[in-house]
């Protein structure tokens, strides 16, 4: 396969360095075997997250020196709520400052003890927002997406509509203020939602009066796949793509930092007049006025430009491909990945990796720390520690134990990605010589950010 050459070209750069391995074993003990805690200083490649970690193009630089700083009525606000009203459609725009700011408002809106939520896959900080508000969510995704090698699979991300209206059946519409459909689903792998299965979503819902919330985060990535894969989709523009794909939507919340190409932003959008006005009171408790939401005016600026920019569809076939390459690399050499590959990330399946190591050991966690001792390349953990524990406190054990590869956008080269791939097969290659973790520090919410480990 020829994949596509970079859509642009070097305008400034950011030296790197690598550590010597001694030193990368000593700032992993240092970091407690996470990698989220590692100093950015002494990582040499870093698919931590694609999140906030994007290069931003000259128009966008250009965008900041236009910053209108006024504390509200702010220009910028203006154009990047237009910019979003044009490409989703949606009457609305609540900015914040990034997308769990946006999850927050609408959780403590719309969530209530008693409450269900159904989504496809759970996200993070999505789940804890609407448990913390007293909200049971729901996983309606299609078995496959618990599967991390059906390959045949072209749109893993899928609502099961039969677990969907079971759900309600049992439940009753009423409990269910709304249902969040993940625009790609992230921790199923990348996994695009189809067109039909969105048309799908939106009657059911509509029949029962539950509203439908897109996670946006990623949606330039689901719509390149429904334009690729999708039959009936092949010559639509990814503009006319995304416009069909959000007339399925009653609101979205979005984090920018991902599709928006942007380091910092978010917001929550929506049709609906209330949810409006009680969004634009609760915004600014949380975030600041709801011409700003805790971004500057330069902020709201760069996010407006990239999130036009992200429709080029040069642009998002060469960071889809980007993915694809990598993923490849590590298929051929017999690495377990999750398949078909995903839109921002490759996930290497770690139970498989490591089938040595039980769950309860966090085989994900420490195949980061080694991926880093081996190469000064940082991945993240996407497996038992991120899914937490339940309200009686016991861990979940998700099917997928998975180490996540993420690509930031417009960043690294091919030669960077030839790096990772090698570096991952050679840990591959010594994997029998894996030991499992245990936690010597465990917080209550959210673990994976700040937990420390040591070896068993
Ligand atoms: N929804 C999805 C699907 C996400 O991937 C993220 C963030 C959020 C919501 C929250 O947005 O970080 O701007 O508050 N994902 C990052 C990641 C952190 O690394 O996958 P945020």
């Amino acid at each position: 396969k020829k994949y596509m050459p970079e859509p642009y070209k070097v305008k400034m750069v950011e030296p790197l360095r690598i550590l010597p391995k001694e030193e990368r074993i000593e700032a992993i003990e240092r970091a407690g075997y996470n990698t989220f805690l590692l100093n950015s200083r002494d990582v040499y490649i870093d698919l931590l997250t694609d999140s906030g970690t994007n290069a931003m193009s000259d128009r966008q630089w250009a965008g900041l020196m236009m910053g209108d700083e006024a504390y509200a009525g702010s220009e910028n606000f203006y154009h990047l709520q237009k910019t979003v009203q044009d490409i989703m459609g949606f009457k609305h725009v609540v900015p914040t400052h990034q997308g769990r700011g946006a999850e927050n408002l609408l959780s403590q809106i719309l969530v209530r003890p008693n409450t269900y939520i159904p989504g496809n896959m759970y996200f993070t900080t999505t789940r804890a927002h609407q448990e913390m508000n007293g909200g049971t969510f729901v996983d309606v995704i299609i078995d496959e997406a618990h599967i991390s090698d059906k390959e045949d699979v072209h749109f893993k991300g899928n609502i099961d509509i039969k677990k969907y209206e079971d759900l309600i059946n049992k439940v009753g519409a009423e409990n269910i203020p709304y249902i969040c459909v993940g625009v790609t689903v992230n921790l199923a792998g990348g996994q695009p939602v189809s067109m039909q299965n969105l048309r799908e979503v939106h009657a059911l819902s509509k029949k029962h009066g539950i509203r439908v919330m897109f996670d946006c985060t990623r949606y330039v990535e689901n719509a390149y796949f429904i334009k690729v894969r999708e039959e009936g989709y092949a010559d639509k523009s990814i503009a006319e793509i995304v416009k069909e794909m959000f007339s399925y939507a009653d609101g979205a919340t979005m984090s920018g930092k991902k599709d928006g190409i942007v380091n910092i932003g978010g917001f929550l959008a929506m049709n609906e007049d209330d949810l409006y006005f009680k969004a634009s009171a609760l915004v600014v408790v949380y975030e600041g006025m709801p011409s700003y939401g805790g971004m500057t005016g330069r902020d709201m600026e760069a996010f407006a430009i990239g999130l036009k920019e992200a429709l080029d569809f040069n642009y998002i076939k060469h960071r889809v491909e980007q993915v694809e390459y990598l993923g490849n690399k590590l298929i051929e050499a017999g690495v377990p990945i999750v398949r078909p590959i995903g839109g921002h990330a490759v996930f290497l399946d770690a139970r498989a990796f490591l089938p040595h190591i039980p769950q309860s050991e966090y085989p994900a966690q420490v195949l980061a720390a080694e991926i880093f001792i081996q190469s000064g390349v940082r991945t993240m953990e996407r497996g038992n520690i991120s899914a937490g524990r339940d309200k009686e406190g016991n861990e979940y054990f998700p099917k997928l134990e998975l180490v996540r590869l993420t690509i930031p956008r417009r960043v690294y080269s091919y030669a960077h990605l030839d790096y990772v791939a090698e570096a991952i097969i050679a840990t591959y290659k010594r994997r029998d010589e894996i030991k499992g973790l245990k936690f010597t520090y465990e917080p209550p919410v959210l673990r994976f950010f700040t937990g420390r480990f040591e070896h068993i």
